[in-house]
């Protein structure tokens, strides 16, 4: 048998930059509402979402992603050309192929790296940021941009009371690189393959096309979500998953600075907070309130935007929680860049 040369990498990584872009256009409960049979105050109070962010018709998911991926590049210092791996986690890149992140690798220039994407839904960001670790300490790539994005408007009936509200558009990125201390704790990573009617596009492709060969006028394929089971899936399930996830870095809920779980909606993360019972001081992402929920990039989206606004800074020891579609979920403790 042959001896294979094998590579290994520094003994840990971090996040060296993060960054984000949301839409221009602000579309206000109100203005939902002449569209969905609801009321601003119906969706403030079940969601705590007052207002999200549209994508523009012409505005597409690698063109959100390439200037959140720009941003991070300019606030972690490494060029498109450091680069080793683009990873995309996106759900509404309307092409099964090719990838999101090789048109994104391609418009930054990164022209050493490999780019692919990952379907994980709301989870997806959490997921890149456990590979990008792995990939980085084992010597693969130096430099792993990992990017989140999603234009939920493409796949989103805006009239449907169950998720015309919470889902919007956006980009957030981060860069992973070599670190000389630990500050990407071990992710915790799983699901429940049992729910996946729980959140799913309706119908697959193939059902769509054969309804639209009977009636041209078949709908369009939309996101279904169940709500409620989502619902009590998450405030039942996920708080363990974020215990799992400070034990495995050996923290506990007073170490967390920051607590940045998916921005799915307000209530959710009321229950989180009080179940994880956080000191006073832990500062909270509640960026749905204003962007809603931008499924895999809501956590990078509010960890950029919360930096930007002087609410968090460098050296932070923060906990992010991905959960969603699949039903599956991944988290990780991080130290913020
Ligand atoms: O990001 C991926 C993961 N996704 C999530 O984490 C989302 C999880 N789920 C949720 O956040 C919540 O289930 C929603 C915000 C989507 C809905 O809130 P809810 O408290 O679960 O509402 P519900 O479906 O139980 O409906 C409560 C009531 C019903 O009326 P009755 O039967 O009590 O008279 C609904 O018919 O509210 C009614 N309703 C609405 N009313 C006004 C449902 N949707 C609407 C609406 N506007 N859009």
């Amino acid at each position: 048998m042959t001896t294979l040369t094998t590579r290994r990498g520094p003994q840990f990584a971090r996040l060296l930059g993060v960054g984000h872009y949301r839409p221009e256009r602000v579309v206000t409960n109100v203005e939902l509402c002449t569209i969905m049979d609801s009321s601003d105050e119906w969706i403030r109070e079940r969601s705590g979402i007052i207002e999200r962010r549209w994508a523009a018709p012409d505005e597409s998911v690698v063109d959100m992603a390439t200037i959140a991926a720009q941003n991070a590049l300019t606030a972690s210092g490494i060029s498109a050309e450091q680069i080793g791996l683009v990873l995309c986690a996106t759900v509404t890149h309307p092409f099964q192929t090719p990838s999101a992140a090789v048109e994104i690798a391609e418009r930054l220039g990164a022209r050493a790296a490999g780019a692919t994407d990952l379907s994980a839904a709301c989870a997806g960001f959490a997921f890149g940021i456990g590979l990008a670790d792995a990939i980085v300490r084992a010597g693969t790539s130096e430099y792993v941009l990992v990017v989140g994005v999603e234009k939920l408007t493409d796949f989103v009936d805006p009239a449907d009371r169950s998720t015309g509200f919470i889902f919007a558009d956006g980009a957030g990125a981060a860069v992973v690189g070599p670190s000389d201390v630990a500050a990407i704790g071990p992710t915790v990573w799983g699901g429940d393959g049992s729910q996946t009617e729980a959140i799913i596009l309706d119908p697959d492709w193939v059902t769509h096309r054969q309804r639209v060969a009977e009636d041209p006028n078949a709908p369009w394929p939309r996101l279904q979500m169940l709500g409620q089971a989502v619902f009590r899936w998450a405030v039942g399930e996920i708080p363990g998953v974020a215990r799992q996830a400070m034990e495995a870095a050996g923290v506990t809920p007073d170490d967390i600075d920051v607590f940045i779980p998916h921005q799915a909606n307000m209530r959710i993360t009321d229950a989180m907070v009080r179940a994880l019972k956080f000191p006073e001081r832990t500062v909270i992402a509640r960026d749905v309130a204003t962007t809603g929920n931008t499924s895999g990039a809501s956590i990078p989206l509010a960890m950029s935007r919360m930096i930007e606004a002087g609410e968090i800074t460098s050296g932070q020891t923060a906990l992010l929680v991905g959960f969603g579609a699949g039903l599956s979920y991944a988290a990780q403790v991080v130290t913020i860049p």
